[in-house]
């Protein structure tokens, strides 16, 4: 239902004003004729009844206590000073026995029309249809309701300027799902049940699957690492993708961590794949981001799902790997795991053509967000989740 009338208050009780009020209520009382009449027909056409309809529409209007008329008495007759009583209490009086013709007419021919037969409806068909038009009738040539048009979020655009990268060399696009099973998110990226380096990777599990075997419990995803074995599964070697998405670990919220935040992995998986062309390619991919000037620096680190593993840091981008307050001195920004896959990893999807005695090659994984931060000179990742849109605007 279209917002309700009410008996506005008069700003002041000269003829002007009055006659414009006065204007709004006919206004309105029009509206609700017509919804009353459709309403009428309508049920007639269902053969519904529609006494309640009629009853609450008089009320509404006629009411003894609470209907429009009595309002107008109050509002605008009574509130009225004295020297303008008289002109108030002439337009009052005229609107009075005007509202009460008008009612009274429209709730008998909305009795008469809630009562028509199929054959009559059918008579009046043509009148009903004209009226049902008139009452929708709209002025095209108004001015529109500018809606804003909003700006593509920064995480969402360093997540697509990192996949275009990889797209320029050659890599697809794969995606998965952010509720995945302990099977794709930890199993078959060689983390066991219960084995520690789990812990690293905490996060929420959804609750009531105790009647499931482990390993299809659902958790919401720690890392985009589950969608290498998905694609693996669906794409047989040679394979290169780059796999945007969403993840969670339970990590506290503050500057640099966020519990919800994105990552892009990525995998290549060939014939003689090795440990220079993992190198290269994130050494390219980094002078992609960052500008040509930025150096790579691969150190040795532990991931269960790649072997031998590596932590990438780029120099950094501020002071050149001086040293500065945002690398804390150190002159390097530590931006990404990386890793030769780990055999065990090919063992889950052998049957595939992934043969670890034939097949090798190499997977990384990389934060959206802190490359955003980086890239886009942001001191505080909340900012990207607090939908503020002071920050957001500046990347219209
Ligand atoms: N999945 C790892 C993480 O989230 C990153 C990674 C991906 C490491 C692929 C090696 C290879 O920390």
């Amino acid at each position: 239902m279209a917002e309700e009338y009410a008996v506005p208050k008069l700003e002041n009780f000269l003829a002007e004003a009055l006659s414009e009020s006065a204007n709004g209520l006919r206004a309105a009382l029009n509206r609700e004729v017509s919804r009353l009449a459709l309403g009428a027909f309508q049920a007639a056409k269902c053969k519904a009844p529609f006494e309640i309809e009629v009853k609450a529409f008089r009320d509404r209007w006629l009411g003894r206590k609470t209907g429009i008329v009595t309002q107008i008495n109050e509002v605008w007759l009574r509130a009225a000073p004295d020297e303008h009583k008289k002109a108030v209490g002439q337009i009052v009086n005229e609107l009075r026995a005007e509202i009460q013709r008008e009612v009274n007419e429209a709730v008998d021919e909305a009795r008469a029309a809630s009562l028509l037969t199929p054959s009559e409806l059918r008579e009046v068909g043509a009148d009903f249809r004209q009226f049902f038009l008139e009452s929708q009738r709209l002025d095209i040539t108004l001015p529109g309701i500018r809606r804003p048009i909003g700006a593509e979020h920064p995480v969402i655009r360093a997540l697509n300027e990192i996949v275009a990268v990889f797209k320029a060399m050659g890599y697809s696009v794969s995606e998965g799902p952010e509720i995945e099973t302990d099977y794709y998110n930890f199993v078959a990226l060689n983390f066991p049940p219960n084995h520690p380096a789990r812990d690293t990777q905490d996060t929420l599990f959804i609750a009531g699957q105790q009647s499931k075997p482990p390993r299809d419990r659902l958790l919401l995803r720690t890392h985009t690492s589950p969608v290498q074995i998905r694609t693996m599964e669906k794409l047989a070697p040679p394979i290169r993708v780059v796999i945007p998405g969403k993840v969670h670990r339970n990590d506290a919220p503050d500057a640099s961590h966020s519990p919800m935040f994105h990552q892009v992995e990525g995998l290549a998986v060939d014939t003689n794949i090795t440990f220079c062309d993992l190198k290269g390619t994130l050494d390219h991919a980094m002078k992609a981001l960052f500008g040509s000037s930025v150096r790579t620096r691969f150190q040795p680190s532990f991931f269960p799902f790649t072997e031998p593993s590596a932590e990438v840091a780029i120099s950094c981008i501020f002071c050149g790997g001086k040293g500065c307050r945002t690398c804390k001195q150190g002159g390097w920004i530590e931006l990404l795991g990386c890793g030769m896959v780990d055999p065990n990893v090919f063992e889950f999807v052998r049957n595939n053509g992934y043969d670890p005695a034939k097949v090798s090659g190499f997977a990384f994984g990389m934060g959206a967000d802190r490359i955003a931060l980086l890239k886009y000179g942001v001191d505080d990742i909340q900012l990207f989740f607090q939908g503020d849109v002071r920050f957001l605007e500046q990347f219209a």
